[in-house]
C-alpha cells in the first residue's frame, strides 16, 4: 500500500504532510458520544463490528489520512490473566489490583489469549479503509502505572524500595505486549504506536533504567517485522537523544519545542510526527488557520514529517474547529 502517511514514515513523501489525531478514534465525535450513551467502554472495546465502526468515524467525517484502531492502551492486562474497566469516568482499574510485590504472583502469561475481537475488527477495516491503519500498544511503565493500585505514588515508592519487583512487572509487560502486538500485525495493521504517556515525565535516570529498555524491546519487535513503529513519550521534545537511540521509524513530538528544531535534532532516516498544542483546537477557527499554517511552513517540502497534535485531543474540542485543522493541512 502506498500513502501519503506511509511514504512520510519511509522519509519519501514528495507531496503535503499527511495527518492524523491521537485520541481521533472516540472521545470527540457526536457520532461517537451516541454510542457511547447506550453501550459502556467495555462493551465498546470488546466489539468487533463496533471497533469498526468507530476506528473509521474520523476517516469519514473528518478526512484524516490514517485510521488509528479503536482500543485502549489496558487491552493487553487480558494477556497477564487480568481485566480492566472504567468506572465513572475515570482512568483505567485493573482488577485484581498489585498492591504488594507478592501480588505479582497473580500474573501468568496467557498466550491462549487471542483478542478475536480486536483482530476480527482489524481484518474488517482492512477491507473498508482507504487509508493505512495504526495499531497499538501503551509504553510497559505507562501500563504498569495504571495497574499499580497506588498508580504513580506507588511507581515512585517501587522505583526507590522494589526496583526488581517493578523490573519483573516491566517484563510481564513487555512479553505481553508482544504477543498482542503480533496478532495485530498478523490480522494487517500498517503501522504501529507505542504510547508511553507518562514515562517522560520521570526523573530522567529513572526513565533511562525503567521505561526505555522496555521500549526499545517493543520498537525492535515491531521493526524486525518489517512495520514501521512510532514512538510517542509526553516530554520527547526533552529525550530526543534518548529516543533516537531505540531506532524508531518515527518520534512523535509534544510542543515543548519547536518542530523544525526537533527536525534537526532527529537524524533524517527517522520520520518526525506532531506537534500542536491540542489546546489550540479550542481557540477560534482562525487561530487555528494562523497557528497550524506557521507549523506548516517550518517544515515545508520535509520528506519525513506526520502532521498531529503533541498528546492526544481534548475531550470538549468542537468538532468543527478539528475539521479546520484538518482541511488547512490538505489545503
Ligand atoms: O486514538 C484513539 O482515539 C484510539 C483509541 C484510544 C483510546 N485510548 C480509547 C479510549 C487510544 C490510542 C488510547 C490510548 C490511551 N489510553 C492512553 C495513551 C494516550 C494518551 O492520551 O496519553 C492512555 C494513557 C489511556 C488510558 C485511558 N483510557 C484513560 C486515562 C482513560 C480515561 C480518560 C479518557 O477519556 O481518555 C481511558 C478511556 C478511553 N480510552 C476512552 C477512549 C475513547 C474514553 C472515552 C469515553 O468516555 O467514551
Amino acid at each position: 500500500m502506498s500513502s501519503l502517511l506511509l511514504d512520510a514514515l519511509a522519509c519519501k513523501n514528495r507531496a503535503r504532510p499527511p495527518v492524523w489525531m491521537m485520541r481521533q478514534a472516540g472521545r470527540v465525535l457526536p457520532s461517537y458520544r451516541a454510542l457511547r450513551d447506550t453501550n459502556s467502554l467495555e462493551e465498546l472495546f470488546h466489539h468487533p463490528e463496533l471497533i469498526a465502526e468507530i476506528t473509521l468515524m474520523p476517516v469519514d467525517q473528518l478526512g484524516v489520512d490514517a485510521a488509528i484502531l479503536f482500543s485502549d492502551i489496558m487491552t493487553v492486562v487480558e494477556g497477564l490473566g487480568l481485566s480492566y474497566s472504567f468506572p465513572k469516568k475515570q482512568g483505567p482499574v485493573v482488577s485484581p489490583s498489585i498492591e504488594s510485590p507478592y501480588d505479582l504472583k497473580r500474573i501468568k502469561i496467557r498466550e491462549d489469549v487471542k483478542y478475536s475481537y480486536v483482530t476480527r475488527a482489524i481484518q474488517a477495516i482492512k477491507e473498508r479503509a482507504t487509508v493505512p491503519l495504526i495499531g497499538f500498544c501503551g509504553g510497559p511503565l505507562t501500563v504498569a502505572t495504571y495497574m499499580l493500585k497506588g498508580g504513580k505514588g506507588q511507581l515512585e515508592e517501587w522505583i526507590k524500595e522494589e526496583p526488581a519487583s517493578l523490573h519483573r512487572l516491566l517484563q510481564f509487560i513487555t512479553e505481553a505486549s508482544k504477543h498482542y502486538l503480533s496478532l495485530q500485525i498478523e490480522a494487517g495493521v500498517d503501522a504501529i504506536q507505542l504510547f508511553d504517556s507518562w514515562s517522560g515525565l520521570l526523573p530522567r535516570k529513572h526513565f533511562l533504567d525503567f521505561a526505555l529498555p522496555a521500549m526499545r524491546e517493543l520498537t525492535s519487535f515491531v521493526t524486525d517485522r518489517k512495520i514501521p513503529c512510532i514512538v510517542f513519550t509526553r516530554g520527547a521534545s526533552c529525550l530526543t537523544e534518548a529516543l533516537i537511540s531505540i531506532r524508531p521509524t518515527a518520534i512523535s513530538f509534544d510542543w515543548d519545542k519547536e518542530i523544525n528544531q526537533l527536525r534537526r535534532d532527529v537524524p533524517p532516516h527517522i520520520a518526525v510526527q506532531g506537534n500542536l498544542n491540542p489546546e489550540v483546537l479550542l481557540e477560534p477557527p482562525k487561530t487555528i488557520e494562523r497557528e497550524t499554517e506557521k507549523m506548516l511552513e517550518k517544515m515545508e517540502n520535509e520528506p519525513g514529517y506526520i502532521v498531529n497534535l503533541g498528546h492526544g485531543l481534548l475531550p470538549n474540542t468542537p468538532l468543527e474547529h478539528i475539521k479546520t485543522f484538518v482541511q488547512t493541512v490538505k489545503q
